[in-house]
């Protein structure tokens, strides 16, 4: 059986694609269907799909124009040893978004003396480690090109300085058990503002927007889950936390029980910032509700003057969340780990502190029990 991994992954393509937002949305989100027919791929829910992404042709040509190549002229990769033209180098291989000190000296190496190779020698003095780190940190390679870059270094040896593009993971949002041969995912596209120019998140961008539906090969691998799962027990209740994109693999995992029928509860918490534009797969959990399959408690931070997030819902139902956690439910987050898990997790602490009348090593003692016995499980990011 072929392995299919980070090291060999499969070429598969978008089935589907349409928006999860709805027009008047402040973001763009997408619901993105890969096919895999024939592909020898099996995930679990709760499984990540590493997606390996191709930068935007745009950005390639304004590098090519800066650095006067034309785009056929071949490189020799070092770290695959493969020979290819700039062009797909820059487009498949090269991480467009960051820099390195070497990538400065390499080109302070091969600048002809000048105003600005001054600046980049003094940059690179080692009293000036501060200022380079900084530098590094708000520049990116096509800023650094059109500064210091004047096309009298050998590409070869430019497109070696480029770290390599790295692959992205998206949260499986459908089961294989119920949908073999293809997979959801749940995809925020993200951009931002950089000297004054729109720039794209690589993978958000590539798989929103450039790839084509049907045509583009995008090769990708299953990330598996670290004891991020369903419950062992079929009948154990669930909690899930998914705000954002984090609700992704809570659609998976309520296709996965209701097949299996359990007897067990489910209750969602999902936040986004506009009920009329943002609630993803609304239908779905609102069918599921309906059945009384699930409960369903949303945070619509922007629809009223003061932000309301997922955890201001869970302090409202304190008593009911502190009562299936003693009935033995699973804790689950999903989505944002900068902040948001963070504050879950101190609301849910909270929780327990005064519903288990508990003082607050206790409270934490139970939280780690809670993960020592996998009924805490969080996949953020
Ligand atoms: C296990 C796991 C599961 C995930 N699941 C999902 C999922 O289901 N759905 C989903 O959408 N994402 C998910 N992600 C996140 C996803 O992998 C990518 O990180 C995300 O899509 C952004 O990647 P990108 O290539 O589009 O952006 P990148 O090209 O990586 O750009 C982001 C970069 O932009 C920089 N940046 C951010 N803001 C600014 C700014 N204002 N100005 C300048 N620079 C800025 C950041 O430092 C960052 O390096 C998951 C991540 C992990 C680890
Ligand atoms: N760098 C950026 O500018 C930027 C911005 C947004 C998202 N992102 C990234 O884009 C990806 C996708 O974003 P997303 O669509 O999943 O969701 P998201 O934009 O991060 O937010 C989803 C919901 O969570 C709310 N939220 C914000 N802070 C929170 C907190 N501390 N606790 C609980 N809820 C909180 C948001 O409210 P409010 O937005 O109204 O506060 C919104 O209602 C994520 O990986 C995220 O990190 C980056």
């Amino acid at each position: 059986m072929q392995v299919i991994d980070r090291k060999n992954p499969f070429p598969v393509k978008i089935q589907e694609r349409y928006l999860l937002t709805k027009e008047g949305s402040t973001k763009e989100t997408y619901h993105i269907t890969l096919d895999l027919e024939g592909a020898p791929i099996s995930f679990k829910v709760g499984d990540s799909i590493g997606v390996y992404p191709q930068n935007d042709p745009l950005l390639v040509e304004t590098i090519l124009e800066v650095i006067h190549a034309k785009g056929e002229e071949e490189i020799l990769y070092f770290r695959t040893g493969e020979k290819m033209r700039i062009r797909d180098f820059l487009q498949f291989r090269a991480n467009l978004s960051r820099i390195s000190s070497s990538f400065l000296k390499t080109l302070h190496e091969y600048k002809k003396q000048g105003l600005k190779s001054e600046t980049l020698e003094e940059l690179l003095k080692k009293e000036n480690e501060r200022a380079m780190k900084e530098y590094i940190g708000r520049s990116e390679p096509l800023d650094v090109l059109r500064e210091y870059g004047d096309g009298s270094i050998p590409l070869t040896e430019l497109c070696n300085q480029f770290a390599p593009l790295l692959p992205r993971f998206y949260s499986a949002a459908s089961s294989q058990k119920i949908s073999p041969n293809h997979v959801d995912l749940v995809v925020a596209a993200f951009s931002y503002t950089h000297l004054g120019e729109i720039r794209h998140g690589v993978a958000s961008h590539f798989l929103c927007h450039l790839a084509e539906i049907n045509k583009t090969s995008i090769p990708i691998y299953v990330q598996p889950a670290h004891e991020f799962g369903l419950p062992a027990d079929i009948h154990n209740d669930m909690i899930m936390i998914g705000p954002g994109t984090g609700i992704a693999p809570f659609k998976g995992f309520m296709q996965e029980r209701i097949m299996m029928e359990t007897k067990g509860k489910h209750w969602l918490f999902f936040g986004q910032r506009n009920r009329k534009y943002d609630f993803f797969y609304q239908d779905f959990w609102e069918e599921l509700e309906k059945q009384k399959k699930l409960r369903l408690d949303l945070a619509f931070s922007r629809d009223q003057e003061n932000k309301v997030y997922v955890q201001h819902k869970m302090v409202q139902q304190a008593k009911d969340l502190w009562q299936w956690l003693e009935g033995g439910a699973h804790f689950y987050v999903c989505g944002d780990g900068v902040q948001m898990a963070k504050d879950v997790e101190k609301t849910l602490q909270w929780i327990i502190q005064g519903q288990g009348k508990m003082s607050e090593e206790d409270a934490k003692a139970y939280i780690r029990n809670l993960r020592k016995e996998k009924r805490y499980q969080t996949d953020v990011y």
